[in-house]
């Protein structure tokens, strides 16, 4: 049995949770079903990244307390990973006086890497970082995720000497030491490790109050990302714990916008302390409604409640993790969503569960005993993290069922009492191809699974009273 540590990206709390929060969740979830499955011991951390001033000026603007309005928030997020079903067994706030503590030791520990400065230059406060002179020319002086104009800084931080950890971070990508997937955005991060300028990781207080203080120097708050980066240790109890249980991670979920933080930032501050490199990073695309960036402006934002409630949680979970692909950007449109639905799960699985058990069900037939077994081409699938992929190779295992059955037509030979033996089987051979698919379904539809499940293993199969995907 190994230990798996799997983390997630801890959302900004400056609002409430949109459907590209879902991302880091569901594929994370996935992999952490997966690995239980295979009998493996999975700590799956999430969390919520609460200071800077981003945060602070919306709780300013709206007129409430910084602390109660970070509280709601991250209530709302632990929440909505509740709602998904998400098996995480770790919840970090940045706020918890032990993550503050920790994350003091780790500047500490690295002090011999750290260094004073002063900087005048370019910020964005959305993505909380600073721009290269470069990157201002290219966009136009506004930046093209936040559709702000940058701000011009000045100021006196503290830096972190990337260029001391440059040759073995690039090593660690080269070699896959550290996998960066998709494989395309390693070598972006490359490029972008070559030209990258040792960070600013510290604010005056005058700039930024809600944060960190750097220790032993009060006029200085720590950088936010420095703070937040270091949640996915400080969870494991880093510096006062030993870690290497879990340490390095078998995966850091990231999006597409922060792979540039984890796989630059993050792998030199690791290094720095002396811990290892998390083994993959997985970077996801991002979910775009009707073809367009998600904007409030453009009025195009997808709730989630609103797509979970209206045809629940499997429905949610089987479109995220299929109709969305792993790792390129993807569509969400509701006719998507309805067509995913009732031409999908309703026809080719929930049509498929019916029809089975009303067979069994005139057969008399009981339940068979189902003994889980691998499957190379899944697990070669699902070992890729190309999750999307696998469910699709599961999905084709359906749709191979259904073939089946309208092919050997179970519903003649029932007429034949001299077909009775052929008849049950070949039903019994459908059931436990179908507990297979259940099986293989369990880390993207586990409630779906385990309702075929004991709908198949009962001592007489029934089929179920509700279809398990009515049509609306
Ligand atoms: N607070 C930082 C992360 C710190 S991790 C040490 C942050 N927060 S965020 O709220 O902006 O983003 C959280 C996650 O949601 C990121 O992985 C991000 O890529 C993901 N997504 C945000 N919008 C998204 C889509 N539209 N689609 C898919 N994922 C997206 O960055």
């Amino acid at each position: 049995m190994s230990k798996i540590y799997l983390t997630t990206a801890i959302p900004y709390v400056n609002g409430a949770p949109h459907i590209g929060h879902a991302m880091d969740y569901l594929l994370a979830d996935v992999y952490a079903r997966y690995q239980r499955g295979k009998g493996n011991e999975v700590r799956f951390q999430a969390g919520t990244d609460e200071h800077g001033n981003k945060i602070a000026k919306k709780a300013e603007e709206l007129g409430v307390d910084i602390k109660s309005y970070v509280d709601d928030n991250s209530k709302r997020f632990q929440d909505f990973i509740k709602k998904l079903g998400i098996s995480t067994t770790d919840f970090i706030r940045t706020t918890d006086a032990d993550h503050i503590r920790r994350c003091q030791e780790i500047w500490k520990k690295l002090e011999s890497h750290i260094y004073k400065d002063s900087y005048e230059g370019w910020y964005c406060e959305g993505c909380e970082r600073y721009i290269t002179d470069k990157e201002y020319e290219e966009n136009g002086g506004i930046c093209p995720d936040h559709n702000k104009p940058y701000e011009k800084l000045s100021e006196e931080n503290y830096y972190f000497r990337i260029s001391d950890f440059k040759d073995q971070i690039r090593e660690a990508i080269t070699n896959k030491q550290m996998e960066i997937l998709p494989e395309f955005r390693a070598k972006e991060i490359l490029n972008l490790l070559d030209d990258s300028p040792d960070v600013s990781i510290s604010r005056p207080v005058s700039q930024l109050k809600w944060g960190i203080p750097v220790p032993g120097d009060d006029s200085q708050v720590m950088y936010v990302w420095l703070d937040a980066l270091s949640n996915y240790i400080t969870i494991l109890g880093y510096p006062d714990q030993d870690i290497s249980d879990y340490w390095p991670a078998s995966a850091q979920y990231v999006g597409k916008d922060i792979l540039r933080f984890h796989a630059i930032i993050w792998p030199a501050m690791l290094l720095g302390l002396g811990l290892s490199l998390p083994k993959v990073i997985p970077s996801h695309g991002h979910v775009l409604s009707n073809g367009q960036k998600m904007s409030k402006s453009i009025g195009n934002v997808v709730d989630p409640m609103e797509v979970l409630d209206t045809k629940g949680l499997p429905a949610f979970r089987y479109f995220f993790l299929r109709h969305v692909d792993t790792f390129a950007d993807s569509d969400f449109t509701w006719e998507k969503y309805d067509s995913a639905y009732n031409g999908e799960l309703a026809n080719d699985l929930g049509n498929l569960v019916q029809r089975l058990a009303n067979l069994c069900k005139k057969q008399d037939l009981p339940g068979r005993k189902f003994e889980p077994a691998r499957d190379a081409e899944y697990d070669k699938l699902m070992d890729s993290f190309y999750f999307s992929r696998a469910f699709d190779y599961v999905w084709s295992r359906v749709q191979s069922l259904n073939k089946e059955i309208d092919e050997k037509k179970p519903w003649e030979l029932n007429k034949l009492e001299e077909k009775h033996d052929e008849l049950v089987t070949i039903l019994n051979s459908l059931v436990d191809k179908l507990l297979i698919v259940a099986y293989l379904l369990e880390p993207f539809i586990p409630d779906t699974a385990t309702a075929i499940r004991d709908i198949f293993t009962a001592d007489q199969i029934l089929p179920p009273a509700a279809p398990l995907f009515p049509k609306n």
